[in-house]
């Protein structure tokens, strides 16, 4: 049975005690600390979106389309009454709530990956870890509860392959491949900060201790500035995959027993297509705006998607997650789960695990202060007849 609500009285018992909690509760407040408080290059890589940052905005701005239509005299909100736990993709949640594959974390605090490993495990929600993050999947895997490993295809077939098998090796319990991110979108942030932090070595930990990536290069990256600097260079020629396609996804079901789940898909047809390769997820997402702005908020994308192949595959959602009402709306449009992305990277950087901690409790108190209110005891309660405008 879920308690995610009892944060509740644990911040207004702790304010009795003349204790305010040192963290904003809102996605907001912690953008707006995080803007005060971090360093502008390391706050502006989790901020920035692509270009005007328009479909950054629109994200959030899609939510206000739907409104929750709460039922009353259910007893959904007596203690104990809600158990908002999901199983997807074989995977057991406490909530429908994983962290979204965030990279190169090492940036806001310097055991990043870890701190979210420790905590989402605490916490029973999943975690994503990123091909792009600062510490190893083996590293992620001894401490993670319920992860999944996000590929980031390399060029270098072995290389993708390499990783797949060290992430089923170290435990992960599903494979995510991102499929928008075949370059990095235009970013004006970086770009006016000259920033971009794999050049100065930041974020390739999983390229560094693979024995594919090692065998490319002359001497060991550890072995001195100029190696690390050609380590650096074979990564830039090695990240990004111009050629991946369909039949790549039915490759990757070759290689692991896992699930797949293809993230950043916004076309029904390509939802169709990856599902017709074998893929058992896609993960509806517009990378948070970061690759392609002008291009439809992900929300808009999603009850299209679900209609095209809710039927075959799980259909999961991603980018402008802020409250506990938009995971309520997003799984009433038929999302199985979320992935939760900036605000709890905002609090790893303001508080290390406590700020992390901080921001998953906030969003899980919410979605499970409204779902109780809404006369709602579980996720099964969530359809397109909680939304006022599908009556
Ligand atoms: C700083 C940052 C780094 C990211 N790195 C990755 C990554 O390595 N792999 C990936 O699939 N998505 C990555 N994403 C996208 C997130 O997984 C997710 O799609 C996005 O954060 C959702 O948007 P939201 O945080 O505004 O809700 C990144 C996003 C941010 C903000």
């Amino acid at each position: 049975m879920s308690s995610f609500v009892d944060f509740q009285n644990e911040i207004y018992l702790s304010g009795l005690a003349g204790k305010v909690p040192s963290l904003p509760i809102t996605a907001a407040g912690l953008q707006e600390r995080a803007r005060e408080v971090l360093e502008p290059a390391a706050f502006n890589y989790v901020a920035g979106s692509a270009s005007a940052e328009r479909t950054a905005h629109s994200n959030l701005v899609a939510f206000e389309k739907y409104r929750l239509l709460p039922r009353m005299l259910r007893g959904a909100s007596a203690p104990g009454a809600r158990d908002l736990s999901v199983d997807v993709l074989g995977t057991h949640l406490a909530a429908p709530i994983l962290t979204a594959p965030i990279g190169v974390l090492g940036l806001l605090h310097e055991r990043g990956e870890t701190v979210v490993a420790d905590v989402t495990r605490e916490l029973g929600i999943g975690m994503v870890l990123s091909t792009a993050a600062s510490s190893t999947i083996e590293e992620v895997g001894e401490r993670a509860g319920d992860w999944w490993y996000q590929l980031y295809w390399p060029n270098d077939m072995e290389l993708a392959r390499s990783f797949v098998e060290r992430a089923e090796k170290s435990g992960a319990k599903a494979i995510v491949v991102t499929v928008d991110t075949p370059a990095l979108g235009w970013r004006p942030r970086d770009l006016e900060l000259g920033h971009l932090p794999f050049l100065h070595g930041q974020g390739i930990a999983n390229y560094l201790s693979d024995p594919v990536f090692r065998a490319k290069l002359a001497a060991p990256p550890e072995e001195s500035e100029d190696a690390m600097r050609a380590a650096i260079l074979t990564w830039v020629g090695t990240f990004g995959n111009h050629g991946l396609r369909p039949a790549d996804i039915h490759r990757l079901r070759d290689w692991t027993e896992l699930p797949i789940a293809v993230k950043g898909v916004l076309h029904p047809d390509d939802a169709r297509q990856c599902v017709d390769a074998g893929a058992d997820a896609v993960i509806v997402s517009n990378h948070g705006g970061r690759q392609v702005d002008g291009s439809v908020a992900a929300l808009d994308a999603l009850p299209t998607i679900v209609a095209t192949v809710g039927d075959r595959a799980d259909v999961l959602f991603d980018s402008g997650i802020r409250t506990g009402s938009d995971v309520m709306i997003a799984l009433s449009l038929g999302a199985k789960a979320v992935l939760y992305g900036r605000p709890w990277a905002y609090g790893l950087g303001l508080a290390g695990a406590d700020g992390v901690r901080h921001a998953l409790r906030c969003i899980l108190a919410d979605f499970d202060a409204a779902m109780g209110l809404s006369g709602c005891t579980g996720v099964s309660d969530l359809s397109r007849t909680m939304l006022s405008s599908y009556r």
